[in-house]
């Protein structure tokens, strides 16, 4: 047993330039632990170095420099237990056209070298869905079934750590709560620690514990998902207003926008500015509130902020 389900120190990817191409630090030089247990998001943008971070994990590229450990084991010096400790669903559909679904995960146990009687493979297609396709090809399956399928192969051989690259672009929303279902379930009943990336900013912010956000092979933040939330207290207040206004309020600390739609926002800081003094400003200009809403920031909010200050 160990207290972090991942512990990546210093890790550097240099991938070499093809054909005169200079060479792209993909990583450059990662400090990171992932709690057992949590479920942990990876996000950033297009080309940050997640992916190549996650088949470093997998065993499926080799790093330039660092440590990496799973499960307490050190990738380079106890490969075999590293691998067995982690499964890794792959951003890129590669799937053998010719396999079945029951057949791939077959193959996939045999790989792992997963005992027959501890085979679970009828119960891992019954969790993803995909029972009633179990002897279909393949290539017969549709792009939400084959993630499905790639799903099921990462959990063929029980991990303790279970990595999903991706797992929800391009799919539909059902699949998608389908997924997450399973994942949490995993999580919970399994104890299974989770570590995922994705495009989408509020299924991280619903899903994850604790957040990394990675930019340019750097980490740029770490924290849990409510602090990370917590650094941007900028709120906003829309307000509806029942006549258009003949002036706008004016108050130090609010910021007002006209907005097409005839609504007004009031942007303020929560720490400095209360909504009892911001109404109070709108009362002031003469205006008559037909209706109020407020916005909080998300995490798109804090992403943006992090990723673009460079
Ligand atoms: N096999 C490779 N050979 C050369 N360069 C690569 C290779 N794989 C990735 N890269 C480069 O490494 C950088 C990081 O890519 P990576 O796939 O890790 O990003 P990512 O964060 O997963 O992005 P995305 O959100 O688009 O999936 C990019 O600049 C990419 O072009
Ligand atoms: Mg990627």
């Amino acid at each position: 047993m160990t207290h972090h389900a991942i512990e990546i120190t210093g890790l550097k990817k240099t991938y070499r330039g093809a054909k005169g191409a200079p060479e792209n630090q993909a990583l450059k030089g990662v400090d990171l632990s992932i709690p057992n247990g949590s479920i942990f998001g990876l996000l950033g943008p297009n080309g940050a170095g997640k992916s190549t971070m996650i088949n470093i994990m997998a065993g499926l590229v080799l790093k330039t420099a660092g440590s990496v450990k799973i499960w307490g084991f050190d990738i380079d010096a106890n490969p075999r237990q590293s691998r067995a400790a982690i499964g890794v669903m792959p951003q890129e559909l590669n799937l053998d056209p010719f396999f079945s679904p029951r057949g791939a995960l077959e193959v996939q146990a045999g790989l792992y070298g997963v005992p027959k009687a501890q085979r679970t493979s009828d119960e891992i297609l019954e969790m993803v869905g995909l029972s009633d396709k179990s002897d279909a090809y393949a290539r017969t399956l549709s792009g939400g079934m084959r993630r499905r399928l790639l799903l099921g192969k990462a959990l063929v051989h029980h991990p303790q750590v279970l990595v999903l690259d991706e797992p929800t672009a391009g799919v539909d929303i059902e699949l998608r709560q389908m997924l997450w279902a399973n994942i949490r379930k995993l999580n919970k009943e399994r104890g299974m620690t989770i570590i995922l990336t994705t495009h989408y900013l509020e299924e991280a912010e619903e899903m994850c514990d604790e957040i990394a956000i990675i930019n340019q092979g750097e980490l740029i933040a770490r924290d849990s998902t409510a602090n990370l939330l917590g650094q941007i207290d900028t709120k906003t207040m829309l307000i509806d207003p029942m006549t258009p206004p003949v002036q706008l309020p004016q108050k130090t600390g609010i910021e007002v926008v006209q907005r097409p739609d005839g609504s007004l926002a009031l942007s303020y800081q929560a720490g400095k500015t209360t909504a009892e003094e911001v109404l109070s400003a709108v009362h002031d200009a003469g205006i008559v509130i037909r209706d109020v809403k407020t916005e909080q920031a998300d995490l798109e909010d804090v992403f943006l902020a992090l990723t673009s200050a460079k």
